[in-house]
Formats: C-alpha cells, structure tokens, sequence
C-alpha cells in the first residue's frame, strides 16, 4: 500500500481509500499531517534560507535549542537528523566527558540502526549478520535492580535507557526502579542518558516523558516528534558536559539547519504548552480506559498499558489483527513480540478516538467469532 495523501489524523492511499492513521508515520506526524502552521513555517523559511552550515550563526537553532532546554535542568542542545544520530551524539560525549569505557543498556531496548546505537540496542535480532559489535555496551535484565547493583561500576561511564521501551513494546518498568537508576548513578558519577526519541515531545502528556518518573538526566536525545515529519535529531544535556564537546570534536553538515529549525519551532510552539499537554493526557487515559473496558473480556488480551498516547495492547495474534485492523480503515504498528501499538496524533479528536475504539472492538469480535 501507498500513501498519498495525509490531512490532519487521516490518510488516503492509491485508490484513494481512507484511513485513521494511528501509526502517525511511528510517533513522527505528532500534528498530523500536513498541520497548517507546520506548512507555513516550512514555506516561510524555505523562500528565505534552507541551509548555512554550523560555520555560521544560526538564529533558529539558537531559539530551537532555548525552547527545548526550557522547564528542564538541561542547558545546551546538539542538532543532528535522526534518533540514531542523536543517539550517537550521547555515546561519544558519555564516553568522553567521563573517561570511562562501560554503557549500560538494558534488553529488548531500542536505540537505532547505526553501528554505535545498534550495538547499544539490547535486541539481539536488530544486530544479526553484523559480526563484533561496540563492545562498550552491557545490557542488563530491563526492570532489574539487583543486576544493575551488581553491574554499575567505576568504569561505568553511562546508564542509557528508554524510559518507555517503545518498540520493545511499550513496557514500563517499577518506580523503584527509576528511583535506584538515578541513585546509582549520582553515588558513582555515572551519567544518566534517556532516549526520548519516541517518548519525547509530549507523546506521554509531558514534554519529556522522564518527567514522569522525577529523574534528573544528564542527556536527553530527540527526534521522531521533533520535526513532524521534517528529519530533524537533538541531543540536550548539561552544561558541564560541553567542556567534552568543543568545536571539532563532534559535529554534522545538515544538523540543524534553518529549515529544520523552522520547522520544528513551529511544532513546539503548538506542544509545548500546558493546556495542549494536558489534553494528551486526559484523551490517551480515557482511551486507554475504555480499552481497558471493552477488550478485557477477550481471553487473548494479556494487558493494555502506555502513557498519554503512546499505547500497546498485548495480546495473541498482534500481527493478524493490525492486519485486519487496516483492511477496516485503522492503521496501527506491532511492537515487541505481541502487542499493537497504537500512536494517535496529539491533536486527535475525541470522536476518531471513538472511531478508533470502534474499530478495535470489531476487529477484536471478528477475531474471536473465528477464534471458537
Ligand atoms: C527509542 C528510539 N531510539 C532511537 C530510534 C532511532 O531513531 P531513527 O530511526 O530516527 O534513527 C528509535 C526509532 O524507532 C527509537 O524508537
């Protein structure tokens, strides 16, 4: 299938068929598509400057990078073009600034395709055929207290995770478990980096979704959310890391450019409000309620879980039902092994909520019908 079209939460393909997309091009399209203002922007800029190169000033990524740092104890932003750049960013300035080798990661994470963040990824199907992989990274049981006690050491340099493992398929681990992450890491001067690349820009009702979880982070990385749509990474960290990053040591040509800059400025300017926040909140726990509610009763549905609207609903047969799920007009992505992740635009409606529901609770009948 081809999409060709994309208005607000909704897509159209070859024939012309229509689609609530709860995909959002995998956590990407947080405005929808084609969002007015996110046009305008990117048409404004692109009639006065697309690009200068980091050999200049640049005006844009200054403001970007303000607006990003605001609300959070991070101070300084790197702009790079995706997840896995970003991604990237953070392993080197961990590795760097702390003189130390070791990275914790933690398994069925995912950090991106590039040699440093695969080899940091704790999938072991992402890195088949790639022979030796970095072998700075240590992956550990994701949830487990005791291995990391045992495993933070004096070489570790970072502690590196996904708050939310997205395509791990949307687990979230105990309180007590963030809680020992960041006193582990304040005990034994380890840096502590979260990769926001698909929790970040307010997909689970917050800017960032570590601020669920009361952690202080070193760094931060971006991307996704960030631009729309338009390719655009961050890494934000503190200030006393900059010492480990000065000019020559790092860099990229395209990262954050004026375009990309634009771009992204005028998404943040529509997210990064309370009143928008919160109504990402308030629409994804309602949905995820009512989730709750009607699919509960199907014996294959093991638990529905997420935060704001980042949702996954495990359960037997994942992959059959998105299928099924499309053929009736709703798209939507597997995660991990079982589960149907479910990534409505932030600016979604209550009624394609409704739709969406509506959907589900068919496809899950017409499964079961067929099921006994
Ligand atoms: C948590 C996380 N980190 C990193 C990446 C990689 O990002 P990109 O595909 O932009 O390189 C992804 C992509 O799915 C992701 O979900």
């Amino acid at each position: 299938m081809q999409l060709k079209k994309g208005n607000g939460s909704y897509v159209y393909d070859q024939d012309n068929k229509k689609y609530l997309d709860f995909t959002s091009g995998i956590a990407v399209t947080s405005l929808g598509h084609c969002h007015p203002e996110v046009v305008a922007a990117l048409q404004k800029q692109s009639d006065c400057i697309w690009h200068t190169s980091n050999l200049f000033e640049i005006q844009q990524q200054e403001q970007l990078a303000l607006t990003l740092v605001k609300h959070t104890q991070l101070d300084l932003a790197f702009f790079c073009n995706s997840g896995a750049e970003a991604n990237e960013a953070a392993i080197k300035l961990a590795k760097k600034f702390t003189k130390k080798n070791k990275i914790i990661t933690f398994n069925d994470s995912f950090h991106g395709r590039t040699f440093g963040s695969m080899s940091a990824t704790g999938q072991q199907k992402i890195k088949e055929g790639y022979g030796p992989l970095v072998s700075t990274f240590l992956h550990l049981p994701w949830n487990d207290i005791e291995q990391l006690k045992k495993q933070a050491d004096n070489d570790t340099a970072a502690i590196m995770m996904e708050v939310i493992q997205g395509e791990g398929g949307i687990k979230i681990a105990d309180l007590d478990f963030y809680k020992e992450v960041q006193e582990i890491c304040e005990k034994n001067d380890i840096l502590l980096v979260i990769d926001e690349v698909q929790t970040g820009i307010g997909r689970t009702g917050k800017r960032y979704a570590y601020e669920h979880f009361g952690l202080d982070p070193d760094i931060i990385t971006l991307a996704k959310g960030l631009g729309n749509g338009f390719p655009i990474g961050a890494m934000l960290g503190k200030r006393k890391l900059a010492e480990a990053f000065g000019p020559g040591s790092h860099g990229t040509t395209f990262g954050g450019n004026p375009l990309a800059c634009a771009v992204s400025q005028s998404v943040l300017n529509i997210i990064f409000h309370d009143e928008f926040l919160n109504e990402v909140e308030r629409k994804g726990k309602n949905f995820k309620e009512q989730l709750e509610k009607h699919l509960i009763k199907f014996p294959s549905v093991k638990e529905i879980r997420g935060e704001g609207l980042l949702i996954g609903i495990e359960c037997e047969n994942a992959g059959e039902l998105i299928i099924n799920l499309e053929k009736k007009g709703l798209l939507t992505v597997p995660a991990g092994e079982h589960v149907i992740r479910l990534l409505p635009p932030l600016n979604v409606t209550d009624e394609e909520l409704s739709l969406a529901l509506n959907t589900i609770q068919r496809a899950f009948n017409n499964k079961y019908e067929t099921v006994t």
